[in-house]
């Protein structure tokens, strides 16, 4: 029995956490073509803080967010939450029953259009429509894709985002990454960053990641070739050169900006 009323974390706009407010609020229901998920995990990747701080502005010294059409498309209350585990308790019509049961993973972006172009996704679940950080959330049946492997929990599907990995993955087709090639990555401990690091290796790319020396180790063994610590910049290229034996790098995936 689904309940009528969930609880929900909902931010009632721009600014700090006090925005967040954990509220009673309606289950959602499914729309046709959709499914209702009960959560099970939410990571809380990086977007919703920036999106909840006002971080994606879209004029100078605006707090607005994304605009489609010249309008913003976060309003309040809104529940954030991009990258989603759970599992499916319910489904709208033309989604077949069969579903019903189903553990799964969130495609997190609102598309375009039948495209399906993530450069042309407009928007996401958790900021142009309701995300995760809920008991249950309404999303698009074709969008939420059966994960059952057991040797995943759901927290770990969930901190895997969707998001950051798509980042990632996007990062790594566009620069066109081939086995073989030697890669650097900044800010290489972060959501970005680690998914990069992973999806290299399975590439059978070689990937040396820019970080702290405090996360050497954890690097290390998700399977960084060698990490360099970027508090100290000064000898950079020698320490490039003895870490990869003279070869320079084929691409830079640089996360963090700056100098
Ligand atoms: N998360 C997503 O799904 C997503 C999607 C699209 C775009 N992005 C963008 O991708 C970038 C990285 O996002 P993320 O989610 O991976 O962020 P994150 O988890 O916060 O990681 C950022 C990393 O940058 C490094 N860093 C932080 N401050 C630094 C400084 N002052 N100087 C040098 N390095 C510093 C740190 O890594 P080390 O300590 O290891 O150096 C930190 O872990 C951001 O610009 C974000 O907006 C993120």
């Amino acid at each position: 029995m689904i309940p009528t009323t969930m609880k929900a974390m909902v931010l009632t706009g721009h600014g700090g956490v006090d925005k967040l407010e954990y509220q009673e609020v309606a289950t959602p229901q499914p729309a046709p073509g959709e499914v209702l998920v009960q959560v099970t995990a939410t990571a809380k990747n990086n977007t919703d803080r920036k999106a909840r701080e006002g971080l994606y502005p879209t004029k100078k010294g605006e707090m607005t967010s994304f605009q489609m059409g010249g309008k913003p498309t976060l309003l309040f209350p809104r529940i954030q939450g991009a990258d989603i585990a759970g599992r499916v308790v319910a489904v709208g019509e033309g989604v077949d029953e069969s579903r019903i049961g189903e553990r799964g993973l969130l495609d997190f972006n609102i598309y375009a259009d039948d495209r399906r172009d993530i450069n042309l996704t407009p928007d996401y679940y958790g900021h142009g429509a309701d995300g995760g950080f809920a008991e249950y959330v309404a999303l698009p049946s074709d969008q939420f894709h059966p994960i059952p492997n057991p040797e995943l929990s759901d927290a770990e599907l969930a901190s895997m985002g969707m998001c950051s990995y798509q980042t990632a993955y996007h990062m790594v087709t566009s620069a066109n990454i081939r086995a073989g090639e030697y890669v650097l990555v900044t800010g290489a401990s972060g959501g970005v960053g680690t998914a990069l690091i992973q999806l290299c290796r399975i590439i059978g790319a070689i990937p040396y990641a820019l970080s702290k020396q405090d996360k050497a180790e954890a690097l290390l063994e998700m399977g960084a070739e060698a990490v360099l610590d970027r508090s100290d910049m000064g000898n950079f290229v020698e320490r490039v050169k003895a870490a990869t034996g003279g070869k320079p790098f084929d691409a830079v995936m640089d996360l963090v900006g700056g100098e």
